[in-house]
């Protein structure tokens, strides 16, 4: 029954549409009507500036560090490494869904990438960050922070399943989970880079000849 009340609270943290809330509370408008409509970091990096999308990104991100963390209100699992982690991936992924399909926000959501981020960190630091070095050489070579998004979630997978060949079955899973939610998330992104059509952060700029 705990582990059920804990689920539906990391749920409601995830749900926190951060990028929603500050969009109407300080410019009084909904993100979801702007730019890519995505109501994450990126979109309002793009449509609002760089100070509150790194806002957005730090509360998303921590979203899932908080949610994921939730565990330590289970003292009789701390010493239980593998119901820890059980409960640290249900924990983390209920958070995702919420920012994914909030419930304070239509359930019209974010793509997830920064909450999931936040939950690898919480479970897999070290892989975690190996990500955001894929992540960041990815956007220095093409500008698409989708693209970025999606390489980091499927380097996510094969450091895991590959490189630190993860022993723990439920691990594994996880780490296939990771990847297939990035991808069915950035679907429409994926549509518009074949066509030509997604934007790319002024950020990191290549001079133009
Ligand atoms: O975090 C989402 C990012 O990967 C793509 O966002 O707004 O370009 O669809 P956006």
């Amino acid at each position: 029954m705990k582990e059920i009340i804990l689920i539906i609270a990391a749920y409601l943290i995830g749900s926190i549409p951060t990028s929603v809330w500050v969009s109407k509370r300080f410019f009084g408008i909904d993100i979801r009507d702007y730019g890519s409509g995505n109501a994450g970091a990126t979109n309002t990096y793009r449509v609002l500036g760089s100070k509150w999308g790194t806002f957005v990104m730090i509360i998303d991100m921590l979203k899932g560090v908080v949610a994921t963390s939730l565990y330590i209100f289970f003292p009789e699992y701390l010493n239980n490494e593998l119901h820890r982690t059980n409960l640290m991936i249900g924990l983390g992924l209920a958070a995702v869904l919420g920012h994914i399909f909030p419930i304070w926000a239509n359930f019209k959501g974010g793509k997830g990438v920064a909450t999931l981020f936040g939950m690898a960190l919480a479970i897999q630091p070290i892989v975690a960050v190996s990500c955001v070095g894929v992540f960041l050489l990815v956007l220095y070579l093409t500008r698409f922070v989708s693209l970025s998004s999606i390489l980091a979630g499927i380097a996510f997978m094969v450091f895991i399943l590959f490189i630190f060949n993860e022993k723990e079955t439920l691990y594994r899973i996880f780490a296939v989970i990771v990847a297939l939610m990035i991808v069915l998330t950035h679907q429409k992104n994926i549509t518009r880079i074949i066509k030509g059509t997604e934007s790319k952060v002024p950020i990191l700029k290549h001079r133009d000849k």
